[in-house]
């Protein structure tokens, strides 16, 4: 398990993700806006650790406001920043402490997904999951990985797919690093291959995290995520959402009006025209449960 964000005598240090598996490599953040870039360039990533990190931005700030203004508009999707920079505005506790308390906050929700997740699992499982919700992206076990690593550690036999997530690729750059850090069994495959492992009963279960969860259980996730769940409905294999309650937008009643970020054509690779949204709405009606630190929701749970 990895610890992505760490505070050290007035600096936050952030593990570059943008350099795994390759290198290790920490930035050492001083301001504000040094958080808000490593933010918007995804050094930092993963809707519950980008939310860690703001509040340590806002800590460090002289000027609150402004602080919350900058990082607010950095990546418009995942709710957990919002979450983080409300409660920040909100309270007089001091700024650091609260960043603080945050952070602690998140590692004992991961834990409880993950509790309730491992209800799921069964020795001879076989999971698959896309793009990285692990301890890189959330701090502690992560969600969706966090049974995984659970299940791991009580000796169970599970095997996991891991989607390479293109264009990004944080299933095959982060993911599969942390499950062969924790020497549990990962077998990567291409994006294009779900359809293939599922129609061949390779793969028993689908665990996703999620960036937004609408009212209804609508998610909005990793771009990908809707074309695995559709696959999944089709050949009967239960798709699951893992996320903290802070992931909830109880603003929103439905998906639709999630706001989708669209990132740089470049990071297609490709000196075309491309489309880039980073994430895509999975419907409630294709997702069999939510899973947060408070149990297990079924579908449509109008939060
Ligand atoms: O663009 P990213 O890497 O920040 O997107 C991350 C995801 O979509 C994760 O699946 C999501 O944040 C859930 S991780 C807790």
């Amino acid at each position: 398990m990895f610890e992505p964000l760490i505070w050290d005598n007035g600096m936050l240090k952030i593990l570059d993700q943008t350099r795994l598996p390759d290198e290790v490599f920490w930035i050492c953040c001083k301001t504000y806006e040094d958080v808000a870039s490593c933010i918007k360039e995804m050094k930092i990533r993963g809707a519950p650790a980008i939310g860690i990190a703001g509040g340590y931005g806002v800590a460090m700030a002289d000027d609150k406001e402004k602080a919350i203004e900058v990082l607010k508009n950095t990546r418009p999707t995942g709710r957990d920043l919002f979450y983080t920079l409300e409660r920040m505005k909100n309270s007089d506790c001091n700024p650091l402490d609260l960043a603080k308390q945050i952070h602690q906050e998140l590692k004992e929700r991961n834990r409880k997904i993950g509790e309730y997740g491992l209800s799921l699992l069964y020795d001879g499982i076989s999971i698959l999951t896309h793009c990285n919700a692990g301890s890189l992206a959330c701090c502690g076990i992560g969600t969706a990985l966090a049974p995984i690593y659970l299940a791991h550690s009580k000796g169970m036999d599970i095997k996991v797919f891991v989607t390479e997530t293109r264009p990004r690729c944080q299933g095959a750059r982060l993911t599969m690093y942390e499950l062969s850090q924790a020497k549990i069994p990962a077998t990567l495959i291409a994006d294009t291959m779900v359809g293939y492992v599922m129609k061949n009963r390779l793969v028993d279960l689908v665990l996703v995290g999620a960036d937004r969860i609408a009212r209804n259980g609508d998610i909005a996730n990793k771009i990908g995520t809707y074309q695995i769940a559709i696959l999944a409905d089709y050949h009967k294999i239960p798709f699951y959402c893992l996320a903290p309650t802070s992931t909830i937008d109880l603003n929103i009643e439905d998906g639709s009006q999630i706001i989708i970020e669209e990132r740089d054509k470049n990071e297609l690779g490709y000196n075309f025209d491309c489309l880039n949204p980073a994430f895509d709405i999975t419907p409630n009606l294709l997702i069999a449960g939510i899973i947060t630190e408070k149990g297990i929701y079924s579908r449509n749970p109008n939060f």
